[in-house]
């Protein structure tokens, strides 16, 4: 046994430990539903990466490939990679993405991102990257895959800044790192990453009056932690 960020005790995580619990998620059909949850922030994010046609995009932790997808069509002369520790994500996303030429997927853990160095134009992770199990060396990993010029952008709903989802951490099955603005900055800058930055991506969707679902207390914390925003940190390898 061995003591997570938060001080609780859990089972260490392994890339083994990931994909079974992830693999999991996949079985249930949640990697589709995350689409949902995720697109309001995610649009945002998109317009700021201003990708040209012939860009090559890495989606990590591209869960069933919704990301990948809408990057592919965003680079037709480019190529779009998505990449998940779950090969049942990654079944699941094939599945869906036959009729897209210029996009793959792969199994591989972002420690080891199964690909050349100075490859990529941009590579983007939604909601994932709390979960590596050593965040410090998955952004390197993602400094070598791009190309100088490149950049990565990193969004993550649940950090240190926004407490209404600090819950999450008890909820999960697996580890997470509950860490800050600041701190992942470092990492970027840690990686060799220059022009790092961190802003709030806040969600307008409409919000239910009556929550319920087992991620926040009520309506009015879903309504706050949407409000605080999600984390976006990028950074640029100059
Ligand atoms: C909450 S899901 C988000 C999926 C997708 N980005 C989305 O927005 O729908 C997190 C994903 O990250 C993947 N993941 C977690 N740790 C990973 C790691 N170390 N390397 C690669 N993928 C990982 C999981 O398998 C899962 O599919």
């Amino acid at each position: 046994m061995a003591e997570s960020v938060e001080g609780r005790v859990r089972v260490p995580q392994s890339g083994e430990v990931l994909r079974e619990e992830f693999n999991r998620w996949a079985e249930a059909g949640r990697g589709e539903g995350m689409e949902q949850d995720h697109l309001p922030i995610t649009l945002p994010v998109l317009e700021k990466m201003r990708l040209a046609p012939a860009d090559n995009v890495l989606d990590v932790g591209c869960g069933a490939g919704w990301l990948s997808r809408r990057l592919a069509k965003l680079v037709p002369q480019g190529r779009v990679v998505g990449m998940d520790v779950s090969d049942e994500m990654v079944r699941h996303a094939r599945r869906t993405s036959v009729d897209f030429e210029n996009l793959m997927f792969v199994t591989g853990e972002v420690e080891e991102i199964p690909w050349e160095p100075n490859f990529f134009s941009h590579a983007v992770s939604v909601e994932s990257a709390y979960y590596w199990p050593d965040p410090a060396v998955g952004i390197r990993e993602i400094f070598r895959v791009l190309k100088p010029g490149g950049s990565a952008w990193i969004l993550i709903n649940y950090y240190r800044d926004n407490p209404n989802s600090h819950q999450w951490g008890g909820l999960l099955a697996i580890r997470t790192h509950l860490l800050s603005a600041a701190e992942w900055s470092e990492f970027f800058c840690a990686a060799g990453f220059g022009r790092v930055q961190h802003e709030r991506i806040t969600d307008h969707s409409p919000t239910p009056e009556v929550y319920t679902g087992r991620w926040f207390r009520d309506a009015a914390q879903l309504r706050a932690f949407k409000a605080e925003g999600a984390l976006l940190v990028h950074g640029v390898k100059e």
